[in-house]
């Protein structure tokens, strides 16, 4: 086992290796979701998002799902750019979490403040940060919160579901080379993959990247135990070919009232009429308008649907600890007949 593969494990022994993670995803993954996750020897990852006014609420609710367990074996993520720091640290007083997972910055100060700040309220806290890009890791790693990081999670945005950089690779190019760029600095940090994985293979080839484990968001939104509406659910599932029929944009958040995501974001969602609409020129008030009317109505071929490419693959609703016993034991089976197919053993 790699360094990092051991220090992962060792950092989460509740855990079963590989590490399957759910994503944080505002508004979807609540407290029954990231407890499945959690039955199924995964990491589940509260979707807190950047208004923590019930992140300490949510926390409490976790802790009755889960009554016995100090420190409670789950993860929260925040979205850096519009939240409050202080707030967050004192929602974690009462139920604080083993795990906290940082994500778009305003800038690359605020991140250094944030990781700074947790570590010293909470040492024992271990901190992921989603980064896209090689430039953003190099920064964080020579930065003065360098020291911080216990875990990078490498976000393919060229698949990935939901917000992250308008540029990017996916993880075959992004996992290898934050590995090596770690491994340079003489740090030893645990890698995760995260966009366009789905299943066993997608979480093999991630493993055979490099990554000591994986992280899903779009797989988790199929289950039962997501909060996601049901029509939202209704029309991945009946989604094919993710890259076609997904793409990079900033239009979803411009209608749904969320424009203000600092520039360098945008949100990989289903290609639908309003897209449509909008790259034949419709006006944004007229589109806005039939935004608004398909919200009251439930017209999910307006809405904004958050999705990475991976949705093709999806055949149906699993429950959520299903999807993370399937994905850990299809990942070492498809690596295993890899070995046997390609290196005879
Ligand atoms: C509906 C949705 C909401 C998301 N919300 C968040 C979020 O609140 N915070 C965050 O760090 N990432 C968020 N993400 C991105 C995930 O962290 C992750 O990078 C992504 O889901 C991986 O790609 P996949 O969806 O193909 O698995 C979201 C993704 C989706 C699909």
């Amino acid at each position: 086992m790699s360094k990092e593969t051991a220090l992962l494990k060792s950092m989460f022994s509740f855990t079963k290796t590989p590490l399957i993670c759910s994503a944080p995803m505002l508004g979807t993954t609540g407290p029954d979701l990231i407890t499945a996750v959690y039955k199924s020897g995964g990491l589940g990852f509260l979707g807190a998002g950047f208004d923590l006014t019930n992140l300490s609420a949510n926390l409490a609710h976790t802790h009755s799902l889960l009554p016995d367990i100090t420190p409670l074996p789950i993860g929260i993520g925040v979205i850096l750019f519009r939240a409050d720091l202080s707030l967050f640290l004192s929602s974690l007083k009462s139920h604080p979490p083993v795990a906290v997972w940082f994500f778009a910055p305003e800038t690359a100060e605020q991140l250094d403040t944030w990781i700074i700040n947790t570590k010293s309220h909470y040492p024992q806290i271990k901190i992921f940060v989603q980064l896209g890009s090689v430039k953003e890791l190099k920064a964080l790693l020579a930065g003065p919160a360098g020291e911080g990081i216990d875990v990078i999670v490498a976000q393919g945005v060229a698949d990935s579901g939901g917000h992250g950089l308008c540029r990017g690779a996916s993880v075959v190019g992004l996992v290898p080379e934050f590995r090596n760029v770690i491994r340079e600095s003489g740090r030893v940090i645990p890698v995760l993959a995260a966009g366009g994985i789905v299943d066993g293979c997608g979480a093999a080839a991630a493993l055979a990247l490099g990554a000591s484990g994986v992280v899903m968001g779009t797989r988790f939104i199929l289950t039962p135990e997501c909060a996601a509406a049901d029509g939202f659910k209704e029309y991945l599932l009946n989604l094919s070919d993710g890259g076609q029929n997904t793409t990079r944009t900033r239009i979803f958040d411009t209608l749904r009232g969320t424009g203000f995501w600092p520039q360098q974001y945008n949100g990989r969602g289903a290609m639908n009429g309003t897209l449509r609409d909008d790259e034949s020129g419709m006006a944004e008030s007229e589109n806005r308008e039939l935004y608004e009317k398909a919200l009251a109505s439930g017209d999910w071929e307006r809405l904004t649907m958050f999705c990475g490419t991976g949705v093709g693959s999806i055949q149906d609703l699993q429950p959520a600890g299903e999807v993370v016993v399937s994905v850990r034991d299809g990942a070492v089976k498809a690596l295993w007949e890899a070995a046997q197919e390609f290196a005879g053993l």
